[in-house]
């Protein structure tokens, strides 16, 4: 039985106030057909965490955090804790999205510790791992994934708090994707890694996502891909159309 599948948007640093709009034209779309296949979550900037949690509530639809700082709180100007994330009203947070690793130095060790606070404030972990293009064209790409894994899911890890997502560096925002053998690929390594990391028992019900360029027109090829149990969407995310395309993918 595979798990139920998520569909996460990214809105990246995309949004303001008036984005509401979008959040209200996905809700109207989340009908019941597609709400009884489907979970579905959007991760807005932190500065519309709180008001679109208060407008999504009772819709289905969870909010979440783009990042979280490792400590509950103290003198880290600029940061936000994973407490904070929950006391606004979200129920997840991404942690090592390759944006986070590239532009903000993240090692395995922060995102390990990033997860565990999100864990601790009763968060939904989505660990982000991709290779990038280089690793890709050096045959590295099994290695790159397993290691970041290893690196990022921290202990106490399991079916309900965690979310993997495979995301190829190359892939993001370029409108590149990699064929289905090569997601199948990689997520068949994916499942393999977790039974060492959260045991054999939770090992098949831990979300994978596939995320890198999924618009509606390529989600039915890559959500039925074995191992791939939903998508995280930058770009398309912030056209409800194209996300309610991409979940209509199931
Ligand atoms: O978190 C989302 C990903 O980075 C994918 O972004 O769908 O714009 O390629 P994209």
């Amino acid at each position: 039985e595979r798990p139920r599948p998520l569909v996460a948007g990214n809105w990246k640093m995309n949004g303001l106030k008036a984005s509401e709009k979008v959040l209200t034209e996905i809700q109207e779309g989340f009908v019941a057909a597609l709400r009884s296949k489907v979970d579905m979550a959007i991760c807005p900037p932190a500065t519309l965490i709180a008001q679109l949690a208060e407008q999504a509530e009772g819709s289905g639809i969870a909010i979440g955090g783009q990042d979280c700082h490792a400590r509950e709180s103290g003198a880290f100007t600029g940061d936000i804790s994973a407490e904070m994330l929950a006391d606004a009203g979200a129920t997840c947070v991404l942690a090592g999205h390759s944006e986070r690793r590239q532009y903000h130095g993240e090692t395995d060790a922060d995102v390990a510790a990033k997860a565990q606070a999100a864990h601790r404030a009763g968060l939904v972990a989505i660990v982000c791992v991709g290779e990038t293009r280089e690793e890709r064209e050096a045959g590295r790409t099994l290695d790159v994934v397993r290691t970041q894994l290893k690196g990022s899911v921290p202990a106490g890890s399991n079916s309900t708090n965690l979310v993997v997502a495979y995301e190829p560096v190359w892939a993001i925002g370029t409108g590149l994707t990699p064929t289905a053998a090569d997601v199948a690929e990689v997520h068949a390594a994916i499942r393999a890694a977790l039974r060492v990391l959260v045991g054999e028992a939770e090992q098949d019900k831990v979300r994978i996502l596939y995320g890198g360029s999924v618009k509606p027109s390529n989600a039915a090829e890559l959500m039925a891909v074995e191992n791939v149990d939903g998508a995280l969407v930058g770009g398309a995310s912030l056209v409800a159309a194209d996300f309610l395309g991409i979940a209509g993918a199931y």
